[in-house]
């Protein structure tokens, strides 16, 4: 799918693919230090990101890309269920968790291109490959720092809900979508 962002870039979304891992490598250790902190679901070597999409079933990576360059420019993660170390602290705010229909998800866009609309435009591609798979439910991945306000502003532009708030490093939102 093609998007055009607000610089009037064409835009190319799709699925992440075996083949883009390096390019995913390179794109995550170009992150800038302000983004990389708030953005790590994994590591940015090219075996990590091996180790993770080696599930297929349970991990989908989305990413846009810039059709000029054929650089990527950004990338979500999503995985199916909910990560087990959040799931005390989800169920303390009534939450039933279903590995099926729940899913965990953490956006990214490279700090040139942030924005831009991009992250709109990937996270509405995100959602309707979500629907087609039966997820009913994205919770964040971790939560979200409250001194994030780029972020936090974006979950909420997109209808996202906050449950609560915990300590880790400072103060975070536990923030949740439903989406059927
Ligand atoms: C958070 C992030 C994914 C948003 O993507 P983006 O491409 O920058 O955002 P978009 O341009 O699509 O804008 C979407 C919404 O985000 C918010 N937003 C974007 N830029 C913003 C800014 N500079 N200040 C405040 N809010 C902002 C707004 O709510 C915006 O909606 P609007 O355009 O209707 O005002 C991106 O900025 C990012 O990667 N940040 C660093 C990593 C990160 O924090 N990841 C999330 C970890 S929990």
């Amino acid at each position: 799918m093609i998007i055009q962002a607000k610089n009037k870039r064409q835009i190319l979304l799709r699925k992440l693919g075996s083949a883009d891992f390096e390019k995913l490598s390179d794109y995550l250790f170009k992150l800038s230090a302000e983004t990389a902190k708030r953005f790590g679901p994994h590591g940015f070597d090219t075996n990590s990101i091996a180790d993770i999409f080696r599930k297929p079933d349970n991990y989908m990576g989305f990413i846009a890309l810039d059709t000029e360059t054929a650089e990527i420019i950004a990338y979500s993660i999503v995985k199916q269920g909910f990560l087990e170390h959040d799931s005390s602290r989800l169920r303390s705010y009534g939450l039933t968790l279903d590995s099926k229909t729940d899913c965990t998800f953490a956006p990214s866009v490279a700090d040139a291109w942030q924005s831009q609309g991009v992250g709109n435009g990937l996270f509405q591609f995100v959602l309707s490959n979500l629907h087609s798979v039966g997820i009913k439910r994205i919770i964040l991945w971790g939560g979200v720092q409250s001194d994030n306000h780029k972020a936090v502003s974006f979950y909420r532009k997109n209808s996202f809900t906050t449950l609560g708030e915990f300590e880790y490093y400072g103060n975070n939102y536990d923030m949740i979508l439903e989406i059927i």
